[in-house]
């Protein structure tokens, strides 16, 4: 069956014959025995609930894995999965990962005992000469967050099998209709599924999925015991916002590919970082691993004064954290997304007063292009 298929029939809709064409929403904490030893294979919602089971399906079929899990935010799905980890463990992480996930890994997860080397993943010989006997696992984000680095998944899975590390990559920008690591050689896929996966900027959600038994075992122990999962009605929602995941990315790709053009041509802005652009540095490794460019963009305007100017003038975008929704957003990760991250390792990566970063949405392109141009001018 085709992806798209799969968006609207990736799991059996097990309504006990009424014909539902959507979803019921199980909105039950608790399910009753049917005798003494018996479940009617629920049996606690945090345990498992059949809304959330029906979207974890999907994903699963989507992301082409064994089990998938659904988390009430991104952030509970990594703080679930870094529970696999103990004191003295060693991970590798791409440099410019989402600022709330480096907030983890610097503020809870070291205190726990686990040890991180923050570098450009795209690096692959500097890759390698970070591992030693406890390394664990790589954590990557392909393309990055806001830089737009791309890495090169199987590489990075050819490296990490020789040294029996688990490849971790966090795929909430492209998302399994552009690009899907557990078939490049992941082990364990992450989403903040409050972004594309949703889609309408209403709901929060997280996802880890895995294509091995063992790992979809330790997680579903992990979830069990530390309890965040996904609620039965913001289930429904992600499972009406993926049934549309195709006909989105598509036009909001479409959509970024004409502003990433237009903001390359303006006099006010100096870069702009869109993976899609022939003289991006990560193209070619996109286009092998990837079948399409999503639809975020960063951009280094002028001066600090122009970029406040474009936020405080934009009126049909939305400033506004967050992205991969039906609305265009604009943000200033300097002050909001990686405000958390040391000052000088943004800097270093190259987050400064003048970059904004845009996740590009489905209203019409012109009239995206006419806000930008006013807020520019
Ligand atoms: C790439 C990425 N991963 C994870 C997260 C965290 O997800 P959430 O906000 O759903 O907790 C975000 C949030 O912006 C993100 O952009």
């Amino acid at each position: 069956m085709d992806f798209t298929t799969r968006c609207i029939h990736g799991a059996a809709n097990n309504t006990h014959n009424t014909g539902a064409v959507s979803v019921p929403i199980y909105q039950s904490a608790t399910f009753a025995h049917p005798g003494i030893g018996q479940s009617t294979g629920y049996d606690y919602s945090r345990l498992q609930n059949p809304t959330r089971e029906h979207l974890e399906k999907v994903i699963a079929n989507l992301e082409e894995g064994v089990d998938a899990l659904a988390f009430s935010t991104g952030m509970a799905a990594i703080t679930a999965l870094m529970e696999l980890f103990s004191i003295g463990d060693h991970i590798i992480a791409s440099e410019d990962l989402y600022g709330g996930t480096v907030r983890l890994f610097d503020n809870i997860n070291k205190k726990n005992g686990i040890v991180f080397d923050y570098l450009d993943t795209s690096d692959l010989p500097k890759l390698r000469s970070l591992i030693r006997k406890e390394t664990k696992a790589i954590y990557i984000e392909t393309p990055t967050n806001p830089m737009m680095q791309v890495t090169d998944i199987r590489e990075v899975a050819a490296i990490a099998r020789e040294h029996n590390l688990l490849v971790i990559v966090d795929n909430t920008f492209l998302t399994p209709y552009f690009q899907r690591p557990l078939t490049l050689g992941a082990d364990i896929v992450i989403h903040s599924g409050t972004k594309y996966l949703s889609g309408h900027n209403d709901t929060l959600a997280g996802f880890l999925v895995t294509n091995k038994a063992d790992l979809s075992e330790k997680l579903r122990f992990i979830y069990k015991t530390t309890g965040a999962c996904l609620a039965p009605f913001d289930c429904w929602l992600l499972i009406r916002g993926i049934k549309t995941l195709a006909v989105r990315m598509e036009r909001q790709e479409e959509n970024a590919k004409k502003i990433a053009a237009f903001l390359s041509s303006q006099e006010k802005v100096r870069k702009v970082y869109f993976i899609g652009l022939p003289d991006h540095p990560g193209i070619d490794i996109s286009k092998k691993q990837a079948t399409g460019f999503g639809s975020m963009i960063s951009f280094e305007v002028d001066t600090e004064d122009t970029a406040k100017q474009v936020l405080e003038r934009v009126s049909l975008i939305l400033f506004a954290e967050s992205l991969g929704g039906t609305e265009t957003l604009i943000t200033y990760p300097m002050i909001q997304t990686h405000a958390d991250v040391p000052i000088n390792e943004r800097l270093q990566r190259g987050i400064n007063e003048r970059l904004l970063r845009m996740s590009v949405g489905l209203e019409d392109a012109d009239d995206l292009i006419e806000d930008l141009k006013q807020a520019l001018s």
